[in-house]
């Protein structure tokens, strides 16, 4: 039989994401409701080992939803990866008697919480905190909607003067492994080429596309690209560009850790809620080792291994809406 749930710990780890600290007050108040001690975990599997553990009541989230980063701070740990490691997170746990926990972050931190529940008798379950969107079973992870309006702003102010120089700018996003903000920021802002590490960069053609525009003097482009991508990143593209096009006015800007910070957008606070109000209510239910997600607007729970196994695969089909609105 499965042990009944009296306390729970909620830990934020691996990158920040805007509105994690609105999954953080979910997790918190709803635990609270339904009667369970709730425990917040400082640096996320660091403060596990650490025993930076500390009880938390529904003041202690107040005046926290509109806010960027997290209360919890994030870590990426280390020692979390060795057996020992875990030993000590596990014993800590053990101590305090919290018998369930909840995991905010990417797919770091479901490897964490997938190992750490099949080593020891702890149900663990993940919300999917990430500005870059690359996990499965979900339509949207805490924190990309606003990572992405960050990114559309920032180039629409790029844009402005872009435009009143007759510039070409590269503009080089976030996600080291996934392109979901360079595709959906660079569809948003009309950009000329978006570069993504889901498929292969071929510098040729887009010189060869900049020649021919160049040619019916079309001089002002825009090229997103995504700080993971294969030829190697904003600045390389850039400096291939300026090679080529000696007579481009060829700019670079670089939007990083911009991109993570910030009020979340309501669409991040919603989910953020509705995700950590139902990981509670999961643990309570006997869910184990499973990611909560929403997919069509409705709950869905995937088992953490699935959420790791098979990202979120980009339709490159919208790659070609972008060569026909771009044109
Ligand atoms: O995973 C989120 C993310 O922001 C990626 O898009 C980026 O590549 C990475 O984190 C940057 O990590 P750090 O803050 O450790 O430099």
């Amino acid at each position: 039989m499965e042990k009944k749930i009296t306390k729970i710990g909620v830990l934020t780890s691996g990158g920040d994401s805007p509105g994690m600290n609105a999954a953080i007050r979910a997790v918190v108040r709803t635990g609270n409701y339904f009667g369970l001690e709730v425990y917040g975990i400082y640096r996320g599997y660091a403060g596990l080992i650490e025993n930076d553990i500390h009880r938390m009541d529904n003041r202690s989230v107040a005046n926290i939803i509109q806010r960027g980063g997290t209360i919890l701070k994030t870590a990426r740990s280390k020692e979390f990866r060795t057996s020992e490691g875990r030993q000590i997170a596990y014993n800590n746990l053990k101590n305090l008697g919290i018998n369930g926990l909840i995991v905010i972050g990417g797919d770091g931190s479901f490897t964490g919480a997938d190992i750490f529940s099949e080593e020891f008798d702890i149900p663990c379950i993940g919300l999917p905190g990430t500005i870059d969107k690359d996990i499965a079973g979900t339509d949207f992870t805490i924190g990309f909607d606003t990572a992405v309006n960050t990114a559309v702003e920032a180039i629409d102010k790029i844009r402005d003067t872009m435009d009143a120089h007759d510039r070409l700018f590269v503009v080089e996003v976030m996600g080291r492994d996934a392109g979901y903000i360079a595709l959906h920021s660079g569809i948003a802002t009309g950009a000329e080429n978006i570069l993504i590490p889901e498929t292969k960069t071929n510098i040729e053609d887009i010189i060869k596309n900049m020649m021919e525009k160049e040619k019916r003097k079309k001089l002002v482009n825009l090229i997103v690209v995504a700080e993971g991508d294969d030829f190697g990143g904003g600045d390389a593209v850039g400096k291939a560009i300026k090679e080529r096009l000696p007579k481009a006015d060829v700019r670079v800007c670089i939007l990083g850790h911009i991109q993570r910070g910030g009020s979340p957008s309501c669409m991040d606070r919603l989910i953020a809620s509705r995700m950590g109000f139902h990981a509670v209510e999961s643990l309570l239910e006997g869910r184990r080792n499973v990611m909560v997600g929403i997919m069509n607007n409705k709950m869905n729970y995937i088992p953490l291994k699935q959420a790791l196994k098979s990202k979120n695969k980009i339709d490159t089909n919208w790659l070609k809406i972008v060569k026909i609105l771009a044109s």
